[in-house]
């Protein structure tokens, strides 16, 4: 089919005013100009999420992950996709209060609406295998944060380090902390100025310290640092000068509540607020992840769409720069995110990503109703601009002025008087296509959406569609097993005499008692009384080192850290070791706290050194390093780079050098049809010239058949629609010799042209193959270190706190110790 054409993006066909009627010329988006982004604007019902739906669907079928954020529900569609299209596919989704409205029972309403999609597609040229193309190209999932109708989300560790450095990039990291601040304040019902406000002012001061040493931090450890900060100044004020104890007690007594919430727990589980993993799955397949926010409150949206672009930023600037469009980031209803006047702490980031996202292929496509709702300087950050239908002067006024604003810095003079008429004349599902890469704007209609477009979807039907994917999300959990326990440790008050040849470290403390007896409570259906948990520190050791991994021959320097601990059972095998994450040790215990007995053999400097021994000996046997590698595009993964990320970064690569070589072709092509044309316009003057006397119907219609079949086989950025309208052009009937001879050299160059075309054809499908090939080609290595590369940091003794509760459940007294250093 004409509109499958690498690269581009079919979203419709032209639309003439003049007549009220559809063209049939396509219109076909080259995807790269998304890397200067798009605002799709127009009035309630004038189609806009029915061309982004287009536009997601299109990037699917294209390999192109997408990030959605999807505050009314309606994104949830693109799971709604049925090759067969029967009546049976539709009667689950249909909504049944439409049918009742309609006066129709389900089934009744469902045999229509899949008919009408049936027709509606078969009108846009679309069939079963580009539908299931659709769904086999990308993977569409919804998260649904905060609960667990859809996938969960967890934000544990959003407050973790960011992986930009702070050198290079405070600026940008002071930003985010601002954004997260707000965020959280928000969620507890504190409405702080950024520059004012002490509460503001103190978390900022507490991410800053941190971040700046490139510790994480998470919820429990922020608590802990609101009533013990670990600086003593703020400003030239001391602290509690500043911000007194007593009132910073109720603002970490504030969050406490917060997180201690039955509900708040949906937070906690799920799949990390990590992009990698939003992008694609386990197995590199491009994912489109909808992020479902219907059902949050004002201030939890907010907290989390914020939190959803400062990872954004931070996983793009760790991406190459690249011309070819990456990922998509779309909004659907951006109104109160992106306010001209006042900020909330969503509009930073969503700035940054304006203004940075193109130098790494990452493409902004935002949906408003009013351009009111949209900041300034965002939209002159914007290149392409879909214009829907607006009715209220205000709402044109402020589009015009805008249009004015990118008018001006791409040197494109546009007729405004003409666009202002057109605004409020615009019918359904007809836009104004402008674009700062095109020479004039397009009207055009949009295509018929693959994706079943029956409106928002509650959370019970979430539930339904998420089902058969609920085992992929235990799978990902981020929730963890206790380790067990020694019940027949004995407790002491004060820390026991260690030899002092024996290094002791204390983990840091990372879960507050609430969160530990939540974690118990979980557990149970019926009421249970806690008494109050009391910290505990039983012992362990742990080894660090970093592993020097390095080949030469394919230029592999990376340091891999390990940090394994063995608990107090486990003594001297390392075999039955750890890997945890801690980044920081502490020199003394948090607070007060009790301490377990420590085996005798660990207070043995001798038996330490064994340790240490077989630290060495253990990581030497049990460390490797895992590359992959393509052995076509000659490419070898990342430390760090997952199966998944590796084939996404191949498909971007790929991508690049497909829409080079495309280019290229289409080039090449482009001159060859362009001396065809000449001879062409030659022939067809000898023809007119000879044909003097025939009518001036048939002289038109030979000169418009040659110039549609040219303009069909132009490159995607010469001509951004191409002509379909083919072969009108009638045989010439007349008799004479010489029109005769004409004719046949047009028939000839037509041929030429037509075998061209079909030699361009070959091509591009060549490179798809090659394309796929590229992709699906990889291969494991293996790197085992020498001895020599492995560094021993450290073999300590160490402390690792734990709460133990006592509780009363149906009569029963227990006790469990909960972990609380993850
Ligand atoms: N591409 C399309 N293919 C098929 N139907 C469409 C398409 N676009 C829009 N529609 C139909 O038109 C209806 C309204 O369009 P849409 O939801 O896209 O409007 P909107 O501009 O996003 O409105 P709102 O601002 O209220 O969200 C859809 O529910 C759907 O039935
Ligand atoms: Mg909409």
């Amino acid at each position: 089919m004409d509109f499958e054409k690498l690269g581009s993006f079919y979203l419709g066909k032209e639309f003439d005013m003049k007549t009220n009627s559809l063209t049939d010329k396509l219109v076909m988006y080259d995807s790269r100009d998304l890397t200067t982004h798009a605002v799709c604007i127009g009035m309630t019902g004038s189609g806009k999420t029915g061309l982004c739906i287009d536009l997601l669907e299109e990037a699917a079928i294209d390999n192109i992950p997408a990030i959605i954020i999807d505050p009314k529900g309606d994104i949830t569609n693109l799971l709604l996709t049925f090759p067969e299209l029967t009546k049976e596919n539709f009667s689950q989704w249909v909504d049944p209060d439409e049918a009742n409205r309609k006066g129709m029972d389900i089934e009744e309403y469902a045999a229509q609406q899949a008919e009408m999609w049936k027709k509606g597609l078969a009108d846009w040229g679309q069939d079963e295998n580009r539908i299931k193309m659709l769904r086999e190209n990308a993977e569409f999932i919804i998260y649904t944060p905060g609960s667990e109708a859809g996938f969960p989300v967890s934000i544990l560790h959003s407050f973790d380090a960011p992986t930009i450095s702070w050198e290079d990039d405070s600026e940008l990291i002071r930003e985010q902390i601002q954004g997260i601040v707000s965020g959280i304040l928000g969620l507890i019902g504190v409405e702080a100025d950024p520059i004012n406000s002490r509460e503001h002012i103190l978390l900022s001061n507490i991410f800053e310290y941190f971040w700046s040493k490139n510790q994480n931090l998470d919820i429990a450890k922020l608590i802990l640092s609101i009533q013990n900060p670990p600086f003593r100044t703020l400003g030239v004020f001391e602290i509690d000068t500043f911000f007194p104890k007593k009132d910073r007690m109720n603002l970490s007594m504030k969050l406490n509540s917060l997180i201690a919430s039955p509900s708040f727990k949906n937070w906690l589980e799920g799949q990390p607020l990590d992009i990698s993993g939003f992008i694609s799955n386990k197995d590199g397949k491009v994912k489109h992840s909808i992020f479902y926010i219907a059902h949050l409150s004002d201030s939890e949206r907010m907290f989390f769409v914020t939190l959803l672009f400062n990872q954004i930023i931070s996983w793009m600037r760790k991406q190459s720069g690249t011309n070819s469009l990456r990922t998509l980031v779309y909004m659907d209803e951006i109104f109160g995110y992106f306010p001209p006047v006042s900020n909330p702490p969503s509009k930073k980031p969503l700035l940054t990503l304006l203004k940075q996202a193109r130098a790494f292929g990452v493409g902004v496509v935002l949906a408003t109703q009013n351009p009111v709702d949209l900041d300034y300087k965002g939209l002159t950050n914007t290149g392409t601009w879909f214009i829907g239908r607006l009715q209220t002067e205000r709402d044109k006024m402020r589009l015009l002025e805008g249009l004015d604003t990118i008018s001006a810095s791409s040197n494109e003079s546009l007729n405004k008087d003409q666009i202002d008429k057109l605004i409020s004349n615009l019918g359904k599902r007809v836009f104004i296509l402008h674009s700062v890469h095109a020479k004039t704007p397009v009207i055009f209609q949009t295509r018929w959406a693959m994706s079943y477009l029956r409106g928002p979807m509650t959370k019970n039907e979430i539930k339904l569609i998420m089902k058969d994917k609920a085992q992929e999300i235990k799978s990902s959990s981020t929730t963890k097993q206790l380790p067990t326990e020694l019940s027949s440790d004995k407790i002491t008050g004060s820390p026991p005499t260690i030899s002092s040849e024996i290094q002791q470290v204390f983990l840091p403390l990372v879960k507050t008692p609430h969160l530990a007896i939540q974690e118990i409570k979980n557990k149970y259906q019926n009421e249970i009384s806690f008494e109050e948990p009391s910290l505990i520190y039983t012992s362990g050791v742990i080894g660090k080192a970093i592993i020097h991994f390095q080949d030469k021959s394919i230029e592999l320097k990376e340091d891999q850290e390990r940090n394994l601990i063995l608990y107090s059972s486990e003594f001297m095998n390392w075999e039955k070791s750890e890997e945890i994450r801690v980044q920081n040790f502490l020199s003394s215990p948090e607070g007060k706290a009790k301490f377990s007995e420590i085996p005798q053999n660990i207070n043995d400097p001798k038996d330490f050194n064994e340790l240490k021994k077989s630290f060495s000996d253990y990581l030497f046997y049990n460390s490797n390093f895992k590359l992959y590698y393509s052995p076509i595009l000659k490419i070898y993964s990342k430390s760090n780079e997952s199966k998944a990320e590796f084939i996404l970064k191949l498909n971007q690569i790929a991508r690049e050098r497909r829409d080079e070589e495309v280019d290229k072709i289409e080039q090449k092509y482009a001159k060859e049809f362009e001396k065809l044309k000449l001879k062409l316009n030659k022939s067809q003057e000898v023809l007119m010239k000879k044909q003097a006397s025939a009518s001036s119907l048939k002289q038109e219609a030979l000169l418009s058949a040659g110039e549609s079949v040219v303009g069909m086989f132009m490159g995607r950025r010469s001509t951004r629609s191409a002509s379909t309208a083919m072969n009108k052009y009638q045989k010439s009937k007349t008799i004479s010799t010489d029109i005769d001879r004409a004719q046949k050299d047009i028939d000839l160059i037509k041929k030429e042209m037509e075998s061209l075309e079909n030699e361009l054809k070959l091509q591009v499908e060549t490179i798809k193959q090659k394309r796929e090939k590229e992709i699906n080609e990889i291969k494991e290595v293996i790197i085992q270190p020498k001895k020599s590369d492995i560094e021993i940091k450290m073999v300590s003794l160490a402390w690792i706190p734990k709460w133990q509760i006592y509780y009363n459940e149906n009569g029963n007294k227990k006790m469990e110790m909960v972990a609380a250093y993850y």
